[in-house]
């Protein structure tokens, strides 16, 4: 029996209460899959709401008052190999970790959902976007190897946006009075834009209702600069990729000043990530990953506006080069490109035909969906 089949028939216990476990609950319960708990040793939390539905946390070891033979565990830490061991040590065979997840159920439940929401009648007046990414600088400084922005792969010439166009941009969103989130990155490392920090204040100025978020890889990063933008910012990842164990010395300092600073905590992720991890194609660009496509839609031409640094938009955050130009905002209005015919065309083709139907998305293995 494959996994998928095992699942349908159980009772389904999520390990990890953050992004991976959280997301595919939210999928799963809007297919009506019994999910019947989440664990998690760290959590701290006693209950976690997705979809109105209210779950419960446990400690891990309540597994073990379990019937084997009807549940099925769900591993969704990145770093999991431990938990594994764990529940081959307890002698429970029905697991699955989240990297397996993608490649065998994932595409199961992202593809229904689609289905469920994303129909031809969408495609003439389709919603305003929810996210949207401004890529200042399309270069980054350091060569993680799952990233198609690994500076020692990177052919696109160096380009750092035009204030005048930054700011034509943001006043846009503003007539829009747009209210989503909102991000300066792009594949690419912030803090390589001079003006990045300016560039933060200024769309907290234009739009004072949005949600700014931040991704940065941290290596510039200072104490000082950190506390100067974090005002500015609803969220904020600090993603130190090492292979190392310990946090670089800024990072340290950073993370010292939060756990002073406990307001922060909940806006403010400070992770290392192991630079040589196997992560998505990202629309086969991902120098270390090799995928066919499934067959399904993908929600992020219907979710996100992806502007690079010389004003093209994209067809998604994963198009970095970009092969699919959606328009060009030095000569277009954010509107006239979201609502026009080549966008309408490939949402049309991602609905009846799928990814495999496009040259880009026939290689990704990216699940991306927002909710509101
Ligand atoms: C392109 S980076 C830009 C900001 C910054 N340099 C950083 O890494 O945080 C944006 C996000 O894409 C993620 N990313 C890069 N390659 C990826 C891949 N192959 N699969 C999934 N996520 C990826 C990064 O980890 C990061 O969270
Ligand atoms: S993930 Fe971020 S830090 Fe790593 S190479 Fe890509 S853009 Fe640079
Ligand atoms: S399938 Fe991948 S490449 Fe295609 S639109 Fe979605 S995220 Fe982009």
């Amino acid at each position: 029996m494959d996994t998928l089949s095992q699942i349908l028939n159980k009772r389904i216990i999520i390990w990890g209460i953050g992004h991976n476990g959280r997301k595919f609950a939210d999928m799963a319960s809007r297919l009506n899959i019994n999910i019947a708990y989440f664990v998690d040793s760290f959590s701290g939390v006693n209950s976690i709401c997705i979809n109105e539905d209210t779950y419960p946390v446990y400690q891990p070891e309540i597994i073990l008052d379990e019937s084997f033979e009807s549940v099925f565990v769900i591993v969704t830490p990145s770093r999991e190999e431990g938990i594994i061991d764990l529940l081959e040590k307890w002698g429970l065979t029905a697991h699955v970790q989240y990297s397996t997840l993608t490649d065998n159920i994932m595409p199961f439940v992202y593809g229904a959902l689609f289905k469920q929401e994303c129909t031809l009648d969408m495609l003439e007046k389709p919603e305003l976007f929810k996210q949207v990414e401004i890529e200042t600088v399309n270069r980054c400084n350091n060569d993680c190897s799952f990233c198609p922005g690994n500076k020692k792969l990177d052919k696109r010439k160096l380009k750092i946006m035009d204030e005048n166009l930054f700011e034509a941009i943001l006043n846009e969103l503003r007539n829009m009075e747009y209210m989503g989130s909102i991000g300066l990155i792009g594949t690419g490392e912030p803090f390589l834009d001079a003006d990045i920090v300016s560039r933060i204040k200024k769309v907290k100025e234009y739009l004072p209702n949005s949600m700014q978020f931040l991704s940065t890889n941290g290596t510039m990063l200072t104490l000082s600069i950190y506390k100067e933008i974090i005002p500015y910012l609803d969220s904020l990842a600090i993603n130190n990729y090492t292979s190392a164990v310990q946090l670089t010395n800024n990072l340290q300092e950073i993370s010292d000043y939060n756990n002073m600073n406990l307001d922060l905590k909940s806006k403010v992720t400070l992770q290392t990530i192991n630079k040589n991890e196997i992560r998505t194609t990202r629309g086969g660009y991902a120098p270390n990953k090799e995928h066919e496509a499934p067959r399904v839609g993908c929600y992020m031409p219907f979710q996100f506006l992806s502007i690079k640094s010389d004003g093209k938009v994209s067809l998604c955050c994963c198009d970095y080069l970009p092969q699919y130009q959606m328009g060009d905002l030095k000569t277009q209005s954010i509107s006239d490109i979201w609502y026009g015919d080549k966008f309408k065309k490939l949402r049309e083709i991602l609905i009846t035909k799928g990814r495999p139907n496009l040259k880009l998305c026939c290689n990704c293995d990216t699940y991306f969906v927002l909710r509101d």
